[in-house]
């Protein structure tokens, strides 16, 4: 599993920056780069923002090291990549913010509660699946981070999908998968059932098991703990390739951890990726991330 040491942070040598102002640096074969030396908080010019958009094609996934975001300037950050989605989840807004989903196990005078504010996080998926219109970017921002545990892992799908047998690319590659929201809250790990709104304005959905990627073309595995079924197969076996295929994506050789330092901003492609949350000790330690989700356009 790709890690990335922080004694020696960089495994290759750093990308050249063409402008000086900052440097992209990829942290290892199976995806990711960092950004160093970027205020992310400021308004960035055009050329700025098409490098760092041609970085995160290229790596899938951006840690921004080191940054001082307010709910504000995160939000205008978010909004260079398209318009934002809003959180529905019950009991995770705050102050009628919509746009930033705080997701922390801080109560209310900042103790431990002891309780993951999303359990269904540690499930492998990639966000709001459910949606015909699923996300394409999610924004993670390190506010306050565990000393121990709470890293996220990433498996990259575009790798996984390149490295299957050829007949089982071809079986994959015409067959679509139905996610259902209300189908992963209920097999979760007891987290908050699908609300009304959801279950109303996001029915099962097709997407595509191989998906292809709107900007390069390439298929990625694309299914995770929103998937439900497959489209025209009994739900056995459907639910027997669904594992199979999950078993595939989130082997040691297609993953990548992630170890939070206070302050890191990592943007994630959906589109390709999987990601899931591990635990820490929600009764000891604080973990707090401000969210934010870009919309998506239709998979098909
Ligand atoms: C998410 C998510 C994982 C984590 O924000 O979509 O799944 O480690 N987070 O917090
Ligand atoms: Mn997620």
């Amino acid at each position: 599993m790709q890690q990335l040491n922080q004694a020696t942070a960089s495994p290759h040598a750093a990308a050249r920056p063409k402008a000086s102002d900052f440097i992209i640096r990829p942290v290892g074969p199976v995806m990711g780069a960092e950004v160093i030396g970027l205020d992310a908080s400021q308004p960035l010019s055009q050329d700025m923002f098409k490098r760092i958009e041609d970085a995160f094609l290229e790596y899938k996934l951006l840690c921004f090291r080191d940054q001082e975001f307010t709910l504000d300037t995160l939000v205008s950050f978010t909004e260079n990549w398209g318009p934002l989605l809003e959180h529905t989840m019950p009991g995770q807004l705050r102050d009628g913010i919509t746009a930033i989903n705080i997701a922390t196990n801080a109560t209310a005078d900042g103790k431990p509660s002891g309780k993951h504010p999303d359990v269904t996080a540690m499930r492998w998926h990639t966000d709001r699946s459910w949606r015909a219109r699923p996300a394409m970017a999610t924004l993670l921002y390190g506010v306050q981070v565990p000393s121990v545990g709470g890293d996220t892992l990433f498996a990259n799908g575009t790798l996984a999908y390149d490295s299957l047998p050829e007949d089982k690319k071809r079986l994959i590659d015409p067959l679509n998968a139905i996610h259902s929201v209300d189908y992963s809250r209920k097999t979760g790990y007891g987290g908050p059932a699908a609300t009304e709104y959801e279950l109303r304005e996001h029915p099962p959905v097709p997407h595509p098991l191989a998906r292809k990627h709107p900007a390069t073309g390439r298929r990625s595995i694309y299914c995770g703990c929103h998937a439900w079924k497959i489209e025209g197969w009994s739900k056995a076996n459907g639910r027997k390739l669904l594992d199979e295929m999950m078993d595939w994506v989130k082997q040691d050789r297609f993953v990548y951890r992630h170890k939070w330092r206070k302050h890191d901003l990592v943007i994630w492609d959906n589109r390709c990726l999987f990601h899931a949350a591990t635990p820490y000790d929600t009764t000891k330690e604080i973990r707090t991330m401000w969210r934010t989700v870009v919309e998506g356009g239709p998979t098909h």
